[in-house]
């Protein structure tokens, strides 16, 4: 929900940070901050609102510290306020968090801190606590510091009286770190550190990290020496940068086709799914008789499709199970159950611990995870790596469909392995996935028709989405997309049940937008598409109709590519996700940083 970095180099750091902070602020963005030592002199910067705003009010500092630390918060405890932003600072000890320290309040009167206290953070009470375990012995007071610690945290750590030195220790919350010819640097993820190294290793928890100038020290808390495994970087920074778009989302969600080839084609030989270079063995898919699909918004909506496809191919029973949930609803499960968990950031704190209740309980777990080396892809069984590329925008668009792409993989290679769907029947399905691309790439090109149907729901206070089977999964996706970026009030609902209330709420010109890709059951939406027009809707239908001229059911019709409806997901989506887009730039929003929210929610 943090972004962190800390850099101790060769040159000035000031920038360096603000920098880095810029390339993190998609983590969380109510408030900015860093702190820099320099011979004995701690400097603190910080204030409310996006990094820009810091860099602006700090263009005429000329600190020439090398050694720093910098935040993008995203408040948690404590509203967003200059001093609830951090670094925090107490006595000798400045530090930055992030994460959720759990028993904060019981340390403030363990330890009579509370006079010590200025913010309402749980941060600055790890602060004063880490200043008054502090006798001289940086590494000492840390090892005590983090037995008392209860929670997830990524802290970065300078002490006024050691100079040239950040120290760091992680539990659960996220960290990567690199040495490089400009010096060493850490990290909430990669896109604060590929501008130094494309090597780097993941931080190990309990682990305290010494930042030196020309190395990183990485010590168990026995004082023991370790060396990380080394990971290498699989994007390059221009992927991380926005490409003369005007907006990460829209880049992402052009992105889309090559983000899918770039997922399935290492996972298809000889026309048929193969998970061999991933590590899956087959018994993985033998030996299940139920499939638990476990993930949180967007994720999950993907993993919906997942169960559509599944259960319609296989007849294997599928869950989906809202993680938050999952972890305290005493869930069945058995060796015969199959955990697929589904994460674009790989750090998503429910469905992490959802995922090790799983393996607690004797299922196995497949992840679906986007990021390489990330903490639920570490805690997996098997992970099958979906090849995005770093997704910046807070609504999530390309890593939505490579998941749903990864679904279509494991549906397929599971049906093979299990011999409920014949070769015949597997490489005609895999052509078909092979095509979806084709199929984006098409849909892409009726932008322009999406921007007016924008401008007409815009100021819409309320908004339903409808559908059935496949499009009533589909819609549950596209009412998170408009409501997280465009604020409008969108619900999704199965077209069949409006009748049983919520048509109540259908009055002149409320927007409906009803999706009817799935043939089988095409019919019987167009008549409920007839119900809500009937009482004034204002109905935008998205089908595979070459054209739709019937003022009795739609006021404007989009059409998909024509496919098997089984794949007509791929075409739908990029559809709601330009409408989410444009009606959100249409009011002026900040669409790739949208109020309130964070790329990565790694706390509960
Ligand atoms: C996506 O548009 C949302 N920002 C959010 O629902 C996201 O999908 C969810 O938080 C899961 O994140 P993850 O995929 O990184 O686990």
């Amino acid at each position: 929900m943090c972004g962190i970095i800390g850099f101790n180099g060769m040159k000035p750091a000031k920038d360096v940070i603000i920098d880095g902070l810029e390339q993190l602020e998609y983590r969380g963005y109510d408030s900015a901050g860093f702190a820099l030592l320099n011979d004995g002199e701690i400097t603190v910067r910080k204030r409310t609102g996006k990094v820009a705003e810091l860099r602006r009010m700090c263009e005429n500092d000329d600190n020439p510290a090398s050694c720093g630390i910098g935040h993008t918060r995203w408040a948690t405890h404590g509203g967003v306020t200059d001093t609830n932003a951090h670094p925090h600072r107490c006595g000798k000890v400045v530090l930055i968090h992030n994460g959720i320290i759990e028993n904060y309040r019981q340390l403030i009167a363990e330890y009579a801190l509370a006079d010590k206290l200025v913010s309402e953070t749980d941060t600055e009470v790890v602060a004063a606590l880490l200043d008054t375990l502090y006798e001289g012995d940086p590494k000492d007071a840390i090892r005590k510091l983090v037995k008392k610690l209860s929670g997830a945290f990524a802290l970065c750590i300078m002490f006024e009286d050691i100079p040239d030195t950040i120290y760091s220790i992680r539990n659960v919350s996220p960290l990567v770190a690199a040495e490089s010819e400009q010096g060493s640097v850490i990290a909430s993820d990669l896109t604060a550190l590929i501008e130094f190294s494309k090597e780097y290793f993941v931080v190990p928890e309990y682990h305290i990290l010494t930042l030196k100038k020309n190395e990183i020290i990485v010590e168990d808390l026995k004082g023991r020496v370790v060396k990380p495994e080394k990971l290498t970087v699989n994007w390059d920074i221009s992927s991380a940068k926005k490409n003369g778009y005007p907006h990460f989302m829209l880049k992402e969600i052009y992105e889309q086709p090559d983000a899918i080839r770039n997922t399935i084609t290492p996972r298809i030989s000889d026309g048929l799914p193969d998970f061999t270079d991933d590590g899956i063995d087959d018994a993985v898919f033998e030996n299940c008789k139920r499939v638990n699909v476990v993930a949180c918004g967007t994720a999950m909506h993907a993993g919906m499709v997942g169960r559509h496809i599944i259960e319609s191919e296989l007849r294997i029973p599928v869950q989906v199970e809202i993680a938050s949930e999952f972890r305290y609803k005493d869930p069945i499960i058995d060796e015969n159950t199959l955990t697929i968990v589904l994460s674009q950031s790989g750090e998503t704190i429910d469905t992490l611990e959802a995922l090790k209740l799983a393996k607690s309980r004797g299922s196995k777990v497949i992840s679906i995870v986007n990021v390489k080396g990330s903490t639920i892809a570490r805690e997996s069984d098997y992970v099958l790596y979906t090849h995005a590329g770093p997704e910046i925008a807070v609504a999530s668009t390309k890593a939505y469909t490579v998941q749903v792409s990864a679904m279509y993989l494991i549906a397929c290679r599971m049906g093979l392995v299990k011999k409920l769907m014949s070769e015949k029947d597997a490489r005609r399905f895999m052509s078909m996935l092979v095509n979806t691309p084709n199929l984006i790439e098409e849909t892409l090109s009726m932008a322009n028709d999406i921007k007016r149907i924008a401008n007409h729901i815009k100021l819409s206070p309320d908004l339903f989405y409808i559908g059935r089977g496949l499009d009533y999964t589909m819609s549950l996706e596209a009412a998170l997309k408009l409501k997280e970026i465009s604020y409008v009030h969108a619900e999704a609902y199965a077209a069949g049940e409006l009748k049983h209330g919520t048509i109540a709420l259908i009055t002149e010109n409320v927007p409906v937008i009803a999706i009817a890709t799935q043939e089988d059951v095409y019919s019987k939406v167009i008549s409920n598409i007839r119900e809500v027009k009937a009482r004034g809707a204002y109905v935008v239908l998205v089908s595979m109709d070459e054209e739709v001229n019937d003022a009795t059911i739609c006021d404007k019709h989009i059409r998909i590519p024509k496919t098997d409806s089984r794949f007509s997901a791929f075409a739908t989506a990029v559809i709601l996700q330009l409408i989410a887009y444009y009606t959100s730039d249409a009011k002026g929003l900040d669409v790739d940083k949208p109020r309130n929210l964070a790329k990565s929610v790694t706390v509960e």
